[in-house]
């Protein structure tokens, strides 16, 4: 019997079961009723009593050596199985999450938004594709006048009278379509001129468009209007001045500078030694524009403005190179997180 026990003994310590069902059969060939352990307790009843003891004592022990196995071998299969049948592995390396940032180009856009919006101005939008009276002919633009030139404006090649929209300029005129004085409205939004992109100049860029018509509108007004929002974006102590200029569609015109911020107008090479920097163009709507729209130039007066944002954001984030808000280089981009 002891050479039984042995041999038992032996065939479990080779023994190396792979899966859960190995380790039930084997629990079943040794430990069940009918099993080898069964058939040797059977066995144990002929032993003479000189033997009982030592024997008894030999099977008890291969029983519970069977059992410690066995025990061993489930938990072994159970922590080996996890990986298999969960897709989530806990010893991986984190991953960083990287968040999106916002375009400098909308920071900027948005930020004069809400500075004209607390001023009562709300936001009006129109077509990126337009015809000639919307960008030209409702804005007193001569037929001669070098803005409608191909050189300038992209046409649509099929039909001479569709262009896109070289300012949000356009969107006056539709603002002056739909609604009656008072109006106090700005237009963000893309603009396209046929032009070689270089690092002043770009094909595409972001204007924004103010108009505000009412009884009694005065240069006055406008021109508080615009220290108030040049203020406001490039801080407290900012001056202004506004030289003459010229557009189709305001009388008088002017182009506003505002003192520059890097050398407090002493004069340095982002100014040109000027210590000014040119930020926009502005006037009092032309009457010709008012009467063409509807709008009776006797009981009512405004003004207008338009601002490149790309100009605003380069002014304020110090950027040279005009190309870089296009180029989605994050690099670049994500210098923006903490504005
Ligand atoms: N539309 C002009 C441009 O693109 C900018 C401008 C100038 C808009 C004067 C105005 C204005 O409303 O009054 O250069």
């Amino acid at each position: 019997m002891i050479e039984k026990i042995k041999q038992i003994k032996a065939k479990i310590d080779e023994l190396e079961p792979k899966t859960a069902e190995e380790v039930e059969l084997i629990r079943i060939k040794y430990l069940s009723k009918k099993g080898e352990l069964a058939a040797l307790f059977n066995d144990f009843r002929n032993v003479g009593p000189d033997q009982k003891k030592s024997i008894g004592q030999e099977i008890n022990n291969l029983k519970v050596s069977i059992q410690n196995k066995l025990e061993e071998w489930k938990n072994g299969l159970s922590i080996k199985k996890q990986p298999i049948h969960s897709s989530i592995d806990l010893t991986q390396q984190e991953i960083e999450a990287k968040f999106g940032t916002r375009h400098p180009v909308s920071l900027i856009k948005n930020e004069i938004c809400d500075i004209f919006k607390k001023l009562g101005f709300t936001i009006y939008d129109g077509p990126e594709i337009e015809d000639d009276w919307h960008v030209f002919a409702a804005l007193n633009f001569p037929d001669e006048h070098p803005a409608r030139d191909m050189q300038d404006t992209f046409f649509i090649e099929k039909h001479p009278d569709v262009l896109l929209r070289t300012h949000t300029s356009s969107v006056q005129v539709r603002c002056m379509e739909q609604q009656k004085p008072p109006i106090r409205v700005i237009c963000p939004g893309r603009v396209f001129r046929n032009e070689a992109i270089s690092a002043r100049a770009h094909c595409l860029f972001h204007q924004i468009e103010g108009l505000y018509i009412d009884k009694d509108v005065s240069f006055a007004d406008l021109q508080q209007t615009l220290l108030h929002f040049a203020q406001e974006v490039f801080g407290k102590d900012t001056k202004i001045r506004l030289r003459p200029s010229y557009f189709p569609f305001t009388e008088p015109s002017a182009e506003m500078d505002v003192s520059c911020k890097l050398c407090g107008g002493k004069g340095c090479s982002v100014c040109k030694h000027t210590g000014w920097l040119e930020v926009l163009g502005c006037g009092m709507v032309h009457p010709n524009v008012l009467e063409t729209n509807g709008i009776n130039s006797n009981i009512y007066s405004g003004f207008a403005f338009g601002l490149g944002v790309e100009r605003i954001a380069m002014l304020k984030y110090s950027v040279k190179d005009l190309r870089l808000y296009f180029e989605n280089d994050v690099r670049f981009l994500n210098q923006f997180t903490n504005y």
